[in-house]
């Protein structure tokens, strides 16, 4: 009866963590996952989060369910934490949903509802589940050139390319900041241009904005989306709250709408509860509370802020010393690892080489040569850099 269910290979990034976990050694270093850790290899709770626990525990009543579209003071921080400079003749509304994730799936639900022969346009490369969820809708996936690692940038021509085979009404997912996983953003002139291009090809903009906050701060890091809001772009973003907040199993973000039409935001917004309904019915409450608790107290809001500028500072001197180093040991130049943003680089080993990091020296990145650089610290730093230095002069033999 059940013969035709095949069985699926597991998620690459869940299946390196198993192995990791069950991996003897006592040297071995985990640069896989997507998620801060500090210099002592913790993944840490905010104090901020803690402290409004703490407020939460005391005050709760009752765990009733949250209404579809989810708490509205936390759904007015997703909106402002976007239109921080109340841009004006804006219609907006955001609904809160199970992570970043539950955000891009309740996007491809209406897609696939509303716009059945458009495609969706995802940058090559990207985080491997754009694929998963937007396939699992049905949508028509696509991709644009994005990076080149010969140059390890972005290159705008290529990318256009691709963008004339698209079709008016097509979506296009862009990242907001510290793209994963090449940690390569758009500079301020590549905004411009895709914005341009967008406008072109009448291209339907929608944003993943994951890591807010990691690269220049939480306001600085939506200027991208805000170029296409000035202009009078409607546009969607999928928030995360999971990195910036540290809420990865809480499930927290939300999708938001921005549009001139005041109907058009009504429909669509009831088409965000509908599909919502059918898929999860409610969000789940614990990480709105919390949010809401830390944006509703200046003190606790502040606390946060400087703990999220804390692991910047600690992610962008991680690159720093990494760049260096690598350059000095492999004698070659590393130091587009400086430039880059947010948690992941891509690193220039093959898939024998990943694999013999993995196995020779207990070092697990993924097969794309993603890494985490906030996995790296002080105390591993050396171990990581001579063993990469190692599989990159075998390679050259
Ligand atoms: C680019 C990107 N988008 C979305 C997500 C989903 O985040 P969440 O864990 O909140 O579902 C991630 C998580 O790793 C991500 O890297």
């Amino acid at each position: 009866m059940f013969k035709s269910i095949k069985t699926l290979p597991i998620d690459p990034i869940f299946g390196l963590m198993d192995l990791f976990k069950k991996d003897a050694r006592t040297n071995k270093i985990n640069l896989t996952a997507g998620v801060y850790v500090d210099d002592k290899g913790k993944i840490p709770i905010f104090e901020a989060v803690k402290q409004a626990e703490n407020i939460i525990l005391s005050q709760q009543t009752s765990k009733n369910y949250l209404p579809i579209c989810g708490d509205e003071i936390f759904r007015e921080f997703a909106l402002k934490s976007i239109n921080t400079t109340d841009i004006k003749a804006l219609y907006q509304d955001a609904i809160q949903t199970p992570g970043g994730t539950g955000a891009l799936s309740v996007l491809a639900g209406l897609i696939s509802k509303n716009f059945p022969s458009a495609s969706m346009w995802l940058s090559d490369p990207t985080w491997q589940n754009h694929h998963n969820i937007f396939s699992a809708d049905n949508i028509n996936i696509k991709t644009y050139y994005y990076f080149d690692p010969s140059t390890n940038s972005i290159n705008i021509g290529k990318l256009e390319n691709d963008l004339r085979h698209s079709k008016p009404g097509d979506f296009i997912l862009l990242h907001t900041s510290c793209h994963n996983p090449t940690g390569t953003d758009f500079n301020d002139i590549e905004q411009n241009e895709v914005l341009a291009l967008v406008n072109k090809y009448n291209l339907i903009p929608a944003f993943d904005n994951a890591y807010q906050g990691f690269d220049a701060g939480f306001s600085e890091d939506i200027k991208f989306i805000h170029k296409f809001l000035a202009n009078g772009v409607k546009l969607f973003v999928a928030s995360s709250y999971s990195k910036n907040f540290g809420l990865y199993n809480e499930r927290i973000g939300a999708l938001s709408f921005f549009t001139d039409n005041q109907n058009e935001l009504r429909s669509v917004v009831s088409n965000f509860s509908s599909i919502a309904r059918s898929k999860y019915s409610n969000p789940p409450a614990h990480g709105s509370t919390i949010i809401k608790t830390i944006y509703s107290d200046r003190k606790l809001f502040k606390l946060w802020s400087n703990e999220l500028s804390f692991m910047n500072t600690r992610i962008n001197g991680m690159r720093i010393t990494f760049a260096d180093e690598l350059t000095k040991k492999v004698k070659r130049d590393f130091s587009f690892i400086k430039n880059q943003k947010g948690l992941f680089s891509l690193l220039p080993i093959s898939r024998d080489g990943i694999t013999k990091l993995r196995d020779i020296h207990g070092i697990y990145l993924l097969d794309s040569g993603r890494i985490n650089v906030a996995g790296l610290s002080m105390s591993n730093l050396s171990q990581i850099v001579n063993s990469i230095q190692h599989i990159l002069q075998e390679e050259n033999l």
